[in-house]
């Protein structure tokens, strides 16, 4: 693992020691197991346990700070014998994925791209968190992950992560995550289009451009894309125009590199992301209808709407669903287009039960297109 603390450490040092504990009937821990023993050299090991262990032998190793598990039946028995003597420990699955290199983009506190990273971390792969402010990502350092700068705006910071990734890793990458991203809320008419050209060069050019300079470590190692792409590329919400588009670009692009890459031996992942809790809405919250807007008549109910009012309840926590996406992302067989996320599935059944415009009228109620209509016939009878 390096210099740094072996991924799988709890931060709080050791007072009594760890515990292993390996299911052999499992068959899944003879190379965790062993990489793992490897790199809690430095710990002080306090017993192994070969079988499925009985409350016997927890009362015979006695105190532990840490326990290291391979198999889910252990897991299991040892949660209750842990409960039964109100212990308190560390308990961590014994990772599977150790020597799996990940790279995240935008991995800011609070959003995707840090849940993502913590959930590699924990299966044992090694994560470079990145992000384009070093100190959004301090959090990831202090746990043992590698951080490093990286705005997908920049070529020369592109090129200088893939340097240093490249150093570390012999010139390989296993998983390259395409995450960052920003939102704009508006109504298409009004939109500032330098400010979509911006969100563009973020969410989709962004992606192009570290994909292609990750490339070559991604072939070398026949390695993963995952892309995190947004119910937003299928499901036209009302006044998130410019960000729908981008998202369906994305997921056209994903779709198209997927077929382009297959031959080199790279798979590329799609991640129609539903609603996940994150600094995503805050980030562009205050979003307003102009007063000279042809939308001013409904100005507070789509400004309601476009603040994410109306969706707030499907939102989901960002850890749950960065640990589906990890776990999918990790099978032998991933699948290629993923619905994670609040809402996500139920998009996904509208979007093959019904015609391409069902949405005209799902989503009139819920963001306000009934209630502007409304408004704008009261207005030109009063104009009358
Ligand atoms: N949250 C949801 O419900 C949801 C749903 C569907 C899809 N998504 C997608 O999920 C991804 C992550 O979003 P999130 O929800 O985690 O939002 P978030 O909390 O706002 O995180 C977005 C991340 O992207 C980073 N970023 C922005 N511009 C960048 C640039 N030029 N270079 C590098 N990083 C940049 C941000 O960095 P700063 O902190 O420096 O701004 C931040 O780390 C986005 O692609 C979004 O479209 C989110």
């Amino acid at each position: 693992m390096g210099s740094s603390r072996a991924s799988y450490l709890p931060s709080t040092p050791f007072r009594f020691g760890c515990l292993i504990c390996l299911d052999n009937q499992t068959g899944t821990n003879s190379a965790s197991s062993s990489s793992a023993l490897a790199d809690l050299k430095a710990c002080p090991l306090r017993s192994v346990l070969p079988q499925q262990p009985c409350g016997a032998q927890v009362d015979a190793v006695g105190p532990v700070d840490c326990i290291y598990n391979s198999g889910v039946r252990n897991a299991t028995v040892l949660l209750g014998e842990l409960l039964h003597r109100n212990m308190q420990c560390h308990f961590l699955n014994m990772p599977t994925n150790s020597g799996k290199t990940v790279l995240i983009t935008g991995c800011s506190a609070g959003g995707i791209g840090s849940a993502l990273a913590q959930a590699f971390h924990d299966q044992g792969c090694r994560v470079f968190a990145t992000a384009r402010a070093l100190p959004k990502i301090a959090h990831l350092r202090d746990m043992g992950i590698d951080v490093l700068q990286l705005d997908v705006e920049d070529a020369a910071s592109i090129a200088s992560a893939v340097d240093r990734v490249g150093v570390a890793t012999e010139g390989t990458l296993d998983l390259l995550v395409n995450n960052a991203g920003l939102g704009q809320s508006g109504p298409i008419i009004d939109s500032n289009l330098a400010d979509s050209r911006k969100m563009f060069e973020v969410n989709f050019f962004g992606r192009v451009a570290t994909t292609q300079a990750f490339a070559p470590l991604l072939i070398k190692a026949k390695g993963t894309i995952v892309n995190i792409g947004s119910i937003a590329g299928v499901c036209p919400q009302p006044w998130k125009g410019m960000y729908n588009a981008s998202s369906a670009a994305v997921h056209q692009w994903s779709d198209t590199l997927r077929i382009e890459l297959e031959p080199f031996g790279v798979r590329v992942v799609l991640v129609v992301t539903g609603a996940v809790r994150t600094n995503f809405l805050t980030n562009q919250a205050g979003a307003k209808v102009a007063s000279d807007s042809i939308y001013a008549p409904a100005k507070e109910s789509i400004e309601s709407a476009m603040n994410g009012k109306s969706v707030d309840k499907n939102f989901v926590d960002a850890h749950g669903y960065a640990r589906e996406v990890v776990a999918n992302v990790l099978r032998k067989h991933p699948v290629k287009r993923h619905w994670a996320g609040g809402v996500a599935r139920l998009i996904w059944a509208v979007s093959v039960a019904l015609w391409a415009t069902a949405w005209d009228f799902l989503l009139a109620e819920q963001f306000a297109i009934n209630e502007l209509r409304k408004r704008l016939a009261l207005k030109n009878v009063a104009e009358q």
